[in-house]
This record gives structure tokens, sequence and C-alpha cells, in this order.
């Protein structure tokens, strides 16, 4: 089968629950199977805030994307682990703010692929494209996105909630920072990361269970590990919080342990 005839159709597995379509399920999404509802419904049974954690971090992207196509002006968004598509992705943020906006998608769950027309409903001034690619391979990233953003100018490089699904930690600074070296200053590193502290002390045994039960494997991290991939950048007020009360305006009265910080590149 050649690259272009891959719809991912042929790749997908009901056997074992994914993370994509888990995460799709917490989030009302009808783009599941039942073993994605189950293995979903057994992690919320031992960590029952998980949905809310899903809609903050949704609502987090739309808070900064608004903010960055907004009074920031940037144009162009590299979206790494981007999930299936919901409501208010990132293009339709950005480019109902700038209509001009060109935004790259990137995943590697095959069922993400099947849905990405969804995602590629860009505005005739702007541009979507899909890339199926692996985010340990940030090198195949950069080249695939070179027809679409010009990365002699600022992107807001986003990773939200896909560094946990890279185990190492000095793998995954080093996959954010071939990403960042890439992109000129002005750019954006937008990033959301489960932890155990902020009130997560009982994702442990979730985690464990997921670990053993669905695909990929995941792992928690703390807020000095979690700095760690914004060190070199000028981290945006009010720092590294939880993503819920990120800018916020006050309106949070949940505080979901799912860490949310944007960084500018000097
Ligand atoms: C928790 S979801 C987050 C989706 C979206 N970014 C959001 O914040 O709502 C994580 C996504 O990362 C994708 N993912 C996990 N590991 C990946 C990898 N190594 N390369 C590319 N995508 C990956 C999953 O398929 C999934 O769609």
């Amino acid at each position: 089968m050649t690259q272009s005839e891959d719809t991912g159709q042929d790749r997908i597995r009901t056997d074992i629950a994914h993370n994509a379509r888990v995460w799709n399920y917490w989030l009302g999404g009808k783009d599941n199977y039942l073993i994605d509802r189950q293995v979903g419904d057994q992690v919320t049974g031992m960590y029952p805030s998980i949905g809310q954690v899903a809609r903050a971090d949704r609502a987090f992207l739309g808070r900064v994307v608004s903010l960055l196509a907004g009074e920031d002006g940037v144009r162009q968004f590299l979206d790494i682990g981007t999930g299936l598509p919901t409501v208010d992705n990132t293009h339709e943020v950005a480019q109902r703010i700038a209509p001009e906006s060109r935004v790259v998608y990137v995943d590697n769950d095959p069922i993400v692929l099947t849905h990405a027309r969804a995602l590629l409903t860009s505005t005739p001034e702007g541009r979507t494209e899909y890339i199926d690619a692996d985010a340990h391979r940030p090198a195949d990233i950069l080249r695939a996105v070179e027809p679409t953003l010009d990365l002699s100018r600022p992107v807001a490089v986003m990773m939200l909630g896909i560094l946990n699904f890279i185990l190492d930690t000095d793998a995954a600074t080093s996959i954010v920072h071939r990403i960042m070296d890439a992109v000129p200053s002005g750019s954006y590193l937008v990033l959301t990361h489960p932890t155990l502290e902020l009130g997560g002390e009982g994702n442990a045994e979730a985690m464990a269970f997921w670990n053993e039960n669905a695909t990929p494997p995941i792992t928690a991290r703390t807020r000095t590990e979690f700095a760690g991939f914004l060190a070199g950048l000028d981290v945006l007020e009010p720092g590294i919080v939880s993503c819920a009360r990120w800018r916020d305006g006050g309106a949070t009265t949940v505080e979901v342990a799912q860490f949310g910080a944007v960084g500018r590149k000097r």
C-alpha cells in the first residue's frame, strides 16, 4: 500500500483502547469503540475528574489560540497531538479571528487520520494540513510542514496532552528543543501536561491501569520537569498553573491536575 492510499482504516485496532478515542469519549464525542468506553469508564472510576481535565484542556486551547491569533498576531500554528476533531479545533478558533491563519495538525493515531478531513475545512484565505507522523521524529514533522508553514515567520507550536506520551523526559525535552530551534523569535510553545501535583495524586492508580490496558503508555510530570520544557523561553503570565486557571478571568472553580503554560521565544 502506498502512503497516499493509507487512510488509517486498516491500522485501527478495536481490541485495545487508544488515547485519541478515549479522550474523545471523555469529551462527549462519538468517535470511539466499546473498548475505549470500558477503559474510559474504569479510569473515571479511579480518577473522577478526568472528564473535567479533558474539557479544561480544550478550553485552555481556545483561550490561548484566541490570544495568540488576536493581540499577538500569530498566523501559523503547528498542533502536534491533535486528537480527534471536536468543537473549536485550532484552525476554527484561529481563522475566526484571522482567516488567513495556516494550521498544520500532526497525530499518529490512525483514527485521527480517518477523520482528518473534518480538520481540513480551511477558510479560502488560510490553509490547514494534516500530517500522519510520530512526535518522536521531529525532523520528519519539520520537513512535512514546509509546504504549508513559513518557518522564517513566527509559529505557535501546540503540544497539548502529548509530551506525556514521550515517556523519557530527556527525549521529550530534546523533541521540544528540536522543534523550537526550527522556528524564529516571536514563536510560542503552548503546553498542557498531566501531573500528580495540583490534587492529581489519585491519578497514579489510574495511570498504572491505563498503562496495562491501553495505548500509548502515559506518564505524569512534576512542575520542575514541566518547567524544563519551557527553559529559555519567556513564560507568559500567569506562569505554570492548572490549565483550567490559565487566564480564565477568575471563572474557574475547579483546579484540574493538568499543567498549562505558554512560552515565547526571544
Ligand atoms: C490527550 S490527546 C490530546 C488531544 C488535543 N491535543 C487536546 O489537547 O485536546 C493526545 C493526542 O496525542 C496523540 N499522540 C500520542 N502519542 C503521539 C505520538 N508519539 N505522535 C503523535 N501523536 C501522538 C494521540 O493520538 C492523541 O490524539
